[in-house]
């Protein structure tokens, strides 16, 4: 059995991590959607495009060579054959992600290679076989949402805010907090527009991380993995 897990949340809520170590556990593939959205607007910045031109990011975007290497124990990504793992992880490329994450066009054409990818059809680098663990903010409604295990993993803004901080600036003191403050909710307030992350859809288990460190996170997902497969 091919088993899909989707797990959407806000920046901070401890998606990735969490994602990714369900994954290799499990033996799944591993699908970080936000290192699509992040290698596109890379792909745009390495072209000269201004990210303000819509129809000129979209035309890019849907010609974007770009390959996902879902192996969760070193995921990656390239674009057009360079590694970009680190670079879509910038500041700058944090800051302007979601001016293209929110240009509908992209969204169509990124949400049809997770598709793909969801599918076993374009496994870039990795022969999951068993299913895959895709992670983002509408994975649960839009990208799959017939996936047999859907979860949307929540946390405090104090809690999302320190983790980032201490992802960023190793440190979750005030002023590593403040300078992540921005950057994390006007980013979560954009990306709302397009995507409705912080409220369950009908059907997916939600789990709050805010009291829970990584190890009970991937527990608490685990035991909903069980829960449904069990059922099955
Ligand atoms: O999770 P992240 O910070 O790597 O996501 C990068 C950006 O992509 C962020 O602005 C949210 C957006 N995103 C999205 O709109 N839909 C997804 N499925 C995943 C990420």
């Amino acid at each position: 059995m091919s088993l899909t897990i989707a797990i959407d949340g806000p920046s901070g809520s401890g998606k990735s991590s969490v994602s990714r170590e369900v994954a290799r556990r499990l033996g799944l593939a591993y699908l970080d959607t936000g290192a699509m959205y992040r290698a596109a607007t890379w792909w745009c910045v390495r072209n000269g495009m201004d990210l303000d031109d819509q129809p000129g990011v979209a035309g890019l975007v849907e010609h974007i060579p770009l390959v996902m290497v879902t192996d969760p124990q070193a995921p990656t990504v390239h674009v057009d054959g360079v590694d970009v793992a680190d670079a879509i992880r910038d500041s700058a490329i944090s800051t302007a992600v979601s001016a293209v994450a929110t240009n509908l066009v992209v969204r169509a054409e990124l949400q049809a290679r997770q598709r793909a990818v969801i599918a076993g059809e374009a496994v870039g680098g990795f022969s999951g076989g068993q299913g895959v663990v895709a992670e983002g903010r509408d994975i649960t409604t839009v990208v799959a949402p017939d996936a047999d295990v859907r979860i949307l993993l929540v946390a405090s803004e104090d809690a999302r805010l320190a983790r980032r901080a201490r992802d960023v600036h190793g440190t979750d003191d005030a002023a590593s907090v403040d300078a992540t403050r921005d950057q994390v909710l006007r980013r979560d307030a954009d990306d709302s527009t397009v995507s409705q992350f912080h409220v369950a859809a009908d059907g997916v288990v939600t789990i709050d991380s805010s009291d829970l460190d990584l190890e009970q996170t991937v527990q608490a997902v685990l035991s909903v993995v069980q829960r449904v497969v069990g059922a099955s």
